[in-house]
């Protein structure tokens, strides 16, 4: 297939919707493309058109490929919203840049996310953990699991890591839910960014002031970027921080309520959690509307020439779903080898995050499970509001009792 850009027929309209759909499962929209014609062409907010690469050998071949460009400021670079461009439009973290600056900017954090620093985490994470879930609990026998437990556990360890005061999380976190949104007018993204920003090049200033050892400071202290640099690395940490693992502990909670015979499996024995995990990664994929690129040569994927200039989004929610590589793939199942999986993409950009999520998920949910084994949805399942309208899918709200 040789389709150009605007030519072809561009049956899918983007974001995919999953209305009609199971809520832990890709939009059936992108699911059928995936078995249909796994490349394909696909039309976006303002009327352009982009590919979409939707199976798992096809996604891992472009994440990997260096001459599909992660660069947002290039010319046909795929946004999914008007938000979206208004985001990446001026002074772009690193994970919308290519290397050599981006390897520049992400090798001046590796040292803080390297597994065996995120492993020594595990004794304060559990502590956050445990002290959200007795005051969450305390003469109570129902609460939000998102607002008590998801959200403020990953919130405080990422304030703790960077630097940031907690008691700003207001402030932060309703910044970080406009940029989010995949609704929200562009004005409203640029006000929310500006703010950050603001926020955190002050932040970096009185670092300079005063140091603490956390990673804006130390940012500050080797001085190879400027504050509006440290300030958009801020920026990307803080929100990346908290939304991410916020959304896969409550929507994994969620899941496990929902699959009781995996749950009982997951209570009997805990050992199972490590991989448990990896297997919920998988199943929710919760970057679920593609992770964007920029062709800059003419490239073929899967049997379909992609021309220099073209945009592609790579669904690693359908490719995490992909029977060629996990057998069942819409099936749950907490006893699987799920290591494999994309859902913190694959290639340089890969998540700088991931040791950090998988310590703060493992404690949660082994957490959770272990201290309230009598956990129950206090909603019917229809009630419980999934983020369809957000970048980062989850629940906004999880009632539940115990
Ligand atoms: C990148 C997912 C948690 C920081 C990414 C990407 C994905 C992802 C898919 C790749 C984006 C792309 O290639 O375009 C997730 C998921 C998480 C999670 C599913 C939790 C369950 C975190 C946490 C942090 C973080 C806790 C903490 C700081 C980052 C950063 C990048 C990134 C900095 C950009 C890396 C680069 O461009 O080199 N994440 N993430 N993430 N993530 Fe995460």
């Amino acid at each position: 297939r040789d389709a150009g850009p605007g030519e072809g027929p561009a049956a899918l309209t983007l974001p995919a919707t999953r209305a009609g759909g199971c809520p832990f499962d890709p939009a059936p929209g992108v699911e059928r493309a995936r078995r249909e014609e796994p490349v394909t062409r696909a039309t976006l907010w303002d009327g352009s058109s982009c590919w979409l690469v939707t199976r798992y050998e096809d996604v891992r071949a472009v994440l990997a490929d260096p001459r599909f460009s992660a660069d947002a400021t290039r010319p046909g670079f795929p946004f999914l919203t008007a938000g979206a461009r208004e985001l990446f439009a001026k002074t772009p973290a690193f994970i919308r840049t290519d290397d050599p600056e981006h390897a520049r900017q992400r090798r001046m954090l590796t040292a803080d996310f390297m597994i065996k620093k995120m492993e020594a985490m595990r004794p304060e994470v559990q502590r956050i953990a445990d002290e959200l879930l007795d005051r969450m609990t305390e003469g109570r026998d129902a609460a939000d699991l998102v607002a008590e437990f998801a959200l403020p556990l990953p919130s405080l360890v990422i304030c703790l890591l960077l630097g940031v005061p907690y008691e700003d999380h207001g402030f932060f976190q309703e910044r970080s839910r406009i940029l989010l949104n995949l609704g929200s007018a562009p004005e409203a993204v640029r006000t929310a960014q500006e703010d950050l920003q603001r926020y955190l090049s002050e932040l970096a200033e009185s670092k300079r002031q005063t140091p603490d050892g956390g990673i804006v400071s130390r940012l500050v202290e080797r001085g190879e970027l400027d504050d509006a640099e440290i300030a958009s690395m801020g920026r990307l940490l803080l929100i990346a921080g908290h939304e991410t693992t916020a959304n896969m502990t409550a929507l994994s909670t969620l899941t496990l309520l929902r699959n009781p015979a995996q749950l009982a499996r997951l209570r009997q024995d805990p050992s199972l959690i490590k991989g448990a995990v990896e297997e919920l990664l998988r199943y929710l994929t919760i970057v679920h509307n593609g992770l964007p690129r920029v062709a800059t040569e003419d490239i073929t994927v899967g049997g379909a020439t992609i021309r220099a200039g073209e945009g592609v989004l790579c669904t690693i929610n359908t490719a995490n779903r992909d029977e060629d590589v996990f057998p069942d793939g819409a099936v749950l199942d907490v006893g699987r080898d799920a290591r494999r999986h994309v859902a913190f993409g694959f290639g340089v950009h890969q998540c700088l995050g991931q040791p950090l999520a998988r310590v703060e998920l493992q404690i949660a949910l082994e957490t959770l499970l272990r201290r309230l084994p009598e956990l129950r949805l206090a909603v019917p399942f229809e009630d419980v509001p999934f983020r369809h309208d957000m970048g980062i899918y989850g629940v906004h709200a999880l009632p539940v009792a115990w």
